[in-house]
């Protein structure tokens, strides 16, 4: 679905992306994990385009979008969908304002009772209901992230992209957001790129699984082959996490 292709990043003399080289599988969970501050937030805001590349492509659907201008890619855009580290919820609106804002925005649905009926259906999808007229400021941190995951895919997006959807929030509520994950991959078939430092939300929802590092990803595969993976780096990273193998293996 999406192939980047030597993706280069730098900011003044600091180089955080250094040819970057992925694939995003169709109808599949991408991971990619590495250490803080190595450049995930910045490879997911390239792909987005929140950021602009310096070289490489992006190809969406074959399509390079370090190519296309901004009509071209706010097309693009509407088939994105993305959930940020915060949730990232407007505070001075309700949790159906929130959710409804992309689809009244866009234009997407017009007639008031349809949009409801969908805020409704979507607020139902990520584990919420009867909280339309909650603000943010009264919502936990894991409900704050189910809004912003509702109104991430309200769209129907072709892929949603999560950056760090576990941060900040208690283990009972991150094994909720990995049930949701993975529900939403199998019920709607959506494409989902995650990144995150959170290796047992990686091995539970991750189809495939990179390891960023120095600009680079240096492995990259099925979740099996990358817990096999003989790269030094990978092992560390895993032993420096106890991840140690059989219980994630499934
Ligand atoms: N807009 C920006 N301007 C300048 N430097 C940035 C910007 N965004 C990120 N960086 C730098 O890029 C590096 C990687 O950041 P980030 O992608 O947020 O790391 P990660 O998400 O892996 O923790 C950091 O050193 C950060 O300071
Ligand atoms: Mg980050």
């Amino acid at each position: 679905m999406i192939k980047i292709e030597n993706l280069k990043k730098s900011f003044d003399s600091q180089v955080v992306l250094d040819g970057v080289n992925l694939n995003i599988e169709d109808g599949k969970i991408t991971v990619i994990i590495g250490k803080s501050g190595t450049g995930k937030s910045v490879l997911l805001k390239n792909i987005i385009r929140l950021l602009e590349p310096d070289d490489g492509k992006i190809l969406y659907n074959e399509k390079d979008m370090t190519k296309l201008n901004e009509k071209e890619l706010n097309k693009i855009r509407i088939k994105l969908g993305v959930l940020f580290q915060d949730a990232a919820l407007f505070d001075s609106l309700s949790v159906f304002e929130n959710v409804a804002f992309p689809i009244i925005e866009r234009k997407i649905i017009k007639n008031r009772q349809k949009i409801k009926e969908e805020v409704k259906k979507t607020l139902g999808l990520v584990g919420l209901d009867e909280i339309y007229d909650k603000m943010p400021s009264e919502l936990s941190g894991g409900m704050k992230k189910r809004v912003g995951l509702a109104r991430a895919i309200i769209t129907k997006p072709e892929i949603v992209f999560f950056d760090e959807p576990t941060t900040g929030l208690d283990p009972v509520s991150s094994m909720a957001i990995a049930h949701l994950i993975k529900n939403m991959q199998n019920e709607l078939s959506t494409t989902c790129f995650v990144i995150s430092h959170d290796l047992s939300l990686t091995f539970k929802i991750a189809d495939n699984i990179g390891l960023l590092d120095k600009g680079k990803i240096i492995e990259f595969g099925d979740k099996k082959s990358f817990l096999h993976s003989n790269n030094t780096l990978v092992k560390n990273f895993l032993n420096a996490y106890n991840i140690a193998g059989d219980e994630y293996e499934k």
